[in-house]
């Protein structure tokens, strides 16, 4: 798949590995206290360098090409259980990041563990309806290109190409609490709420499904 096209200020193309580093510096700077971060930098290239590899994957950045920057960027992929199984199959290249992240901040060992035995209970479901299932699993925007529309932009794509893959709806989830802005983005983009549930240990967070038409 390949989309590039060129806004006011900024191009819209799908990532490559080399946009990763750039990646990591926006989902710093977009998601300070969240797990992924707190692992560290060379855990989150290591994880998204996994979701670009995976096939069926979507992955668009924005970039200002005057300035050669990643202004945004949002990650996903179709047939969301196969995912999970190949996140299974890169434990592997998946631990050395891992461990780095541990020795970053031990006290996360706790959240290391709950991630593993979530992807790793996700990944043995059945996977027959998982195929038209699109998930968006992480967007983010620098600072100050934030309520500038480039978010806006960023999922119209992301439903654009999950359509082109022949998906029929989009899910995502987020956190319920202390995140109105986030929830009331991606309703005003047409996402519905489906229900609202617990991540252990205490974490709530709204599950949204967009219907591509
Ligand atoms: C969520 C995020 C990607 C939105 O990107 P953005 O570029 O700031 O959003 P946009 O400027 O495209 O806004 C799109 C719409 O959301 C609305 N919106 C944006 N910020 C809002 C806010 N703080 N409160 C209410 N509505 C808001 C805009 O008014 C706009 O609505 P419209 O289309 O009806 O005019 C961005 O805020 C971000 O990176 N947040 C940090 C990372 C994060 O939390 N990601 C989501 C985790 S699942």
């Amino acid at each position: 798949m390949n989309i590039s096209k060129t806004h006011d200020h900024h191009t819209i193309r799908m990532a490559t590995l080399s946009d990763l580093k750039q990646v990591v510096v926006v989902h710093q700077e977009a998601f300070p206290n969240f797990f992924l971060t707190k692992m560290g930098k060379h855990f989150l290239y290591a994880y998204y360098k996994t979701v670009l590899s995976y096939p069926e994957s979507i992955f668009i950045v924005a970039v200002d090409e005057a300035e050669k920057k990643i202004l945004g960027f949002v990650s996903g992929f179709i047939n969301n259980i196969q995912y999970y199984r190949y996140m299974e199959q890169c434990k592997r290249t998946l631990l050395f990041p891992t461990l780095l992240g541990f020795l970053h901040n031990p006290s996360m060992i706790g959240q290391i563990i709950m991630n593993r035995k979530r992807i790793s209970g996700i990944s043995q479901q059945t996977a027959e309806s998982s195929s038209q299932t699109s998930e968006l699993s992480s967007i983010g925007v620098l600072n100050d290109t934030k309520n500038t529309g480039l978010g806006k932009t960023l999922t119209t794509e992301f439903i654009k190409i999950s359509k082109e893959k022949n998906a029929d709806h989009i899910i995502l989830t987020t956190d319920a609490r202390n995140n109105d802005h986030v929830n009331q983005f991606y309703l005003r983009q047409g996402f519905e709420l489906v229900h609202t549930f617990i991540q252990p240990p205490n974490r709530e967070m709204n599950k949204y499904i967009y219907h591509i038409k």
